[in-house]
């Protein structure tokens, strides 16, 4: 497959190259065609690995992941072309934290709107997957741990898509994945990213992920 990573940060590194490992063709996208730290990465992962712009990465792309800073997801939308995005699906890794007044940063949106849904909107045509986005980047891909492995939840408003993005979530080391609704469900899975942000300021560990108990 032909995959897309809109962002050159942490998070987009880290499933640039959970995909690369998997075997796909990666196009890293940023503002700028020659950005370093795509650059570092495409060298790094080796022939399957290309960078470019939002754009190219966009329009390279059969599959397309958005990691960029969160407030700024509407401009990278606009930068990537909503048209270039039309009947892809668009995994949303972004959480809208606003970092201005310190840590632990607060949501930009949310309770009657969300990350999500501005994504959806900015890309009406994309079916819009959240996924990746109540995890640290660390434990992304491929996860271990002492109790088994952790949860993943998504959302969106495509079926499809949603079955897609959980046979890939399988692919990455993620055996559960909650399905949790329409992409209005980002209104809760957003805050979650906070659950864990808290959680490693009070402890200064990172690593940490969620799992549900079943009986
Ligand atoms: N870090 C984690 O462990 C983690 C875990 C779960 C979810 N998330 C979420 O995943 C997303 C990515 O996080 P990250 O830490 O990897 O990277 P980040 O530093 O939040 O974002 C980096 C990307 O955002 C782009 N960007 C920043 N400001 C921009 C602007 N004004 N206009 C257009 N593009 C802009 C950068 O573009 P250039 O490449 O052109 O500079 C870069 O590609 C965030 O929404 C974050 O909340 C992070």
């Amino acid at each position: 497959m032909k995959v897309g990573i809109l962002g050159t940060g942490d998070v987009g590194r880290t499933l640039a190259s959970a995909f690369v490992t998997l075997g796909h063709d990666v196009k890293m996208g940023a503002r700028e065609a020659t950005n370093d730290k795509a650059a570092t990465w495409v060298k790094q992962a080796g022939p399957k690995a290309s960078q470019g712009t939002f754009a190219d990465a966009a329009g390279f792309a059969e599959l397309v992941v958005l990691a960029t800073h969160g407030v700024a997801n509407g401009a990278v939308l606009k930068a990537a072309g909503p048209e270039r995005l039309a009947g892809k699906v668009l995994i949303d890794a972004t959480n809208p934290l606003d970092f201005s007044k310190g840590m632990p940063p607060r949501l930009a949106v949310g309770f009657t709107d969300s990350g999500g849904e501005e994504v959806q909107r900015a890309a009406p045509q994309a079916r819009v997957v959240k996924a990746f986005n109540i995890v640290g980047h660390v434990s992304m891909f491929r996860p271990e741990y002492k109790g088994g492995p952790p949860d993943m939840l998504i959302c969106g408003n495509d079926a499809e898509a949603k079955k897609q993005v959980t046979a890939l979530l399988h692919e990455f080391g993620w055996p559960e994945v909650a399905d949790l609704g329409g992409i209005e469900s980002s209104r809760v899975l957003e805050p979650v990213c906070l659950v864990w942000v808290l959680y490693g300021a009070a402890t200064g560990s990172w690593s940490h992920a969620l799992k549900m108990l079943r009986k």
